[in-house]
């Protein structure tokens, strides 16, 4: 075996070891009672910080801040794009009509909000209007400048729960996470990375939960990706 060949070796070796949940590198020894409460306090000050954020001029229009919910030792996250008019009141993601199907799918393969994390791509309510915050309709998906002004927060989160398993719900989080342009019925149903310096999480793409409302069709295609996420975590 040539040098190159054994350093990519060690090199793929040491990330399966690192990506490992037992692994003592990526966890430092800490006992896990103490490891949740550094998670959580670690995602708490990212909350604050976004409460306060500026970035970009969903700032100024936003109603409350949605930085994310769930357990700080989930081994998923879901990632959608962005809140809506229900989120930006609650400071909750996923609680309008999508969010209620969301908790739908992930009880069917035994999960829960509380057992997951939930976030966003951005964390502010993108507006088309936003002269009229209390108008319906009134939401659109994010810019590429607020994406890539939002980006450091997710990007913070996921490398403070370093997941087993990252969702990307719709084509806005699948092309942001992957740095793809393809479109979500290519990306969706395969297994994709997700790399952030020597931390790589398996993320699968597939449909939003909205699309799902708008054509009861796709249904079926997030079934057969849900049933892999259920694979994927039974592997250990
Ligand atoms: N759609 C999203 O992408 N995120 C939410 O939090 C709600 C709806």
């Amino acid at each position: 075996m040539g040098n190159d060949e054994l350093l990519e070796l060690t090199r793929r070796l040491r990330r399966r070891v690192e990506q490992s949940p037992r692994c003592c590198w990526r966890v430092g020894l800490v006992p896990s009672g103490e490891r949740k409460t550094n998670s959580a306090s670690r995602l708490a000050e990212i909350a604050e910080r976004v409460a306060r954020c500026q970035l970009c001029p969903l700032g100024r229009t936003r109603g409350k801040t949605v930085p994310g919910a769930g357990s700080p030792e989930a081994r998923v996250m879901f990632v959608g794009e962005g809140p809506g008019f229900m989120e930006d009141r609650r400071g909750e993601p996923f609680v309008g009509p999508a969010g209620e199907l969301l908790d739908r799918i992930l009880a069917a393969i035994g999960l829960s909000r509380q057992a997951v994390f939930i976030a966003n791509m951005v964390k502010c309510r993108p507006m088309k209007d936003p002269s009229r915050p209390e108008a319906r309709g009134n939401d659109r998906p994010p810019s590429p400048e607020e994406l890539s002004a939002c980006r450091p927060y997710i990007a913070e989160q996921i490398r403070v729960l370093a997941p087993r398993v990252i969702v990307a719900l719709g084509a806005v989080a699948a092309r942001a996470l992957l740095v793809s342009e393809a479109p979500i019925g290519r990306l969706r149903g395969t297994w994709a990375e997700y790399r952030d310096g020597s931390l790589a999480v398996k993320v699968l793409p597939t449909y939003h939960p909205a699309a799902l409302l708008r054509n009861p069709e796709l249904k079926k295609d997030v079934w057969k990706d849900m049933k892999a996420l259920r694979a994927e975590l039974e592997q250990g």
